[in-house]
């Protein structure tokens, strides 16, 4: 019978510091465009009237995840998350499981650090403002990775003030409207993507928008014709263009699969990234499996060096 370790949330984000979980998650885009590691498409289980389950593989490193993760939007009336789940970590060698980790943490570090490697990668050189849209649980996360990769200061703005003060407290940002965090150089929306929260009108040359919270379909957070007018990036196409911010774009006939990037490609180099200063670049996240392998991968290399402990459980 295999003892494993299990990593509680607080465990996870204690072993994993956002500077780190940007390098990992890099590396993880790399590894994969590469071809070196390997992603199926993720796998939805609808659980009407709720919610959903979603099964997200990954290999590589040497390990082979799987990602068990909800979706249930009303949950917070129960006073439960709307995400919650666990990842199954086992050796790609033998099969044998080596880890169960918590789903929330590690969703929250590996979404807010891919906003870092966005804007590393796709903002202007001289970009150092960032405005959040919406401070919620993972537009926190994207503020702390921004902080973490040297951006700032931020502007914070969310219809729930508290949330905004709470979080430009954290960081030592400023709250204030959505025009101003729209005037940052670096602007990171990660709304429930009900209704748009960015135009046409409030595309400034140069500006480089990381829209995160429209990871499903029927969320959006652009309109139609202001992502069009952007040049565009994306984790991964299939998902983009059929549950993230793309997809209204796609299915109005106004932007093509051969006008959109995917980050990794950039990242090795295999296609281009922001052409000129004045471009605005758009990165859509829809969130995938290789982001979470990579923070597996950092978890459980702090478990071996012993700079993480965490108990155990017998299968
Ligand atoms: N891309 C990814 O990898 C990824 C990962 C996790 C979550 N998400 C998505 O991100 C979104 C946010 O998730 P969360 O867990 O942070 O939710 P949350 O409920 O913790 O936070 C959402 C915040 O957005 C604010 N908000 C609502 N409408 C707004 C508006 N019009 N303008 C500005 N702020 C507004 C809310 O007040 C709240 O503070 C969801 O759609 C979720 O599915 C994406």
């Amino acid at each position: 019978m295999p003892e494993i370790p299990v990593f509680p949330h607080d465990t996870v984000l204690a072993a994993i510091s956002p500077a780190e979980a940007i390098d990992r998650v890099r590396d993880g885009f790399v590894e994969y465009a590469g071809g070196e590691w390997e992603m199926p498409p993720k796998i939805y289980l609808n659980a009407p009237p709720n919610g959903d389950f979603r099964a997200m593989p990954a290999r590589g490193a040497g390990l082979a995840i799987l990602k068990w993760v909800t979706s249930f939007p009303r949950n917070p009336e129960a006073g439960l998350p709307v995400v919650m789940g666990v990842i199954c970590v086992s050796s790609a060698a033998t099969g044998e499981p080596l880890a169960l980790v918590d789903v929330r943490s590690i969703t929250a570090l590996r979404t807010g650090a891919v906003a870092a490697v966005a804007a590393q990668e796709l903002a202007r050189e001289d970009a150092r403002t960032v405005g959040i849209v919406g401070c919620g649980l993972h537009g926190a996360w994207a503020a702390r990775c921004l902080h973490a990769a040297e951006y700032g200061p931020g502007m914070c703005f969310d219809p729930d003030p508290e949330a905004a003060g709470r979080l430009a407290g954290e960081l030592g940002w400023e709250a204030g409207g959505r025009e101003d965090a729209l005037g940052c150089d670096i602007v990171t929306c990660v709304t429930p993507g009900a209704s748009p929260v960015v135009d046409e009108a409030d595309l400034r040359p140069g500006l480089h928008l990381n829209m995160m919270g429209a990871d499903g379909p029927g969320k959006a957070e652009a309109t139609p014709e202001a992502v069009a007018r952007c040049s565009l990036f994306c984790d991964e196409w299939e998902q983009a263009s059929h549950g993230g911010e793309l997809t209204g774009a796609v299915e109005a006939g106004l932007v093509r699969r051969e006008q959109v990037r995917e980050l990794g490609d950039v990242l090795t180099g295999a296609a281009a990234g922001r052409s000129r200063p004045d471009e605005v670049t758009l990165f859509d996240s829809t969130g995938l499996a290789i982001q979470d392998l990579a923070l597996c991968v950092a978890l459980l290399d702090a478990h071996q060096a012993g700079r993480v402990r965490t108990q155990t459980a017998t299968l």
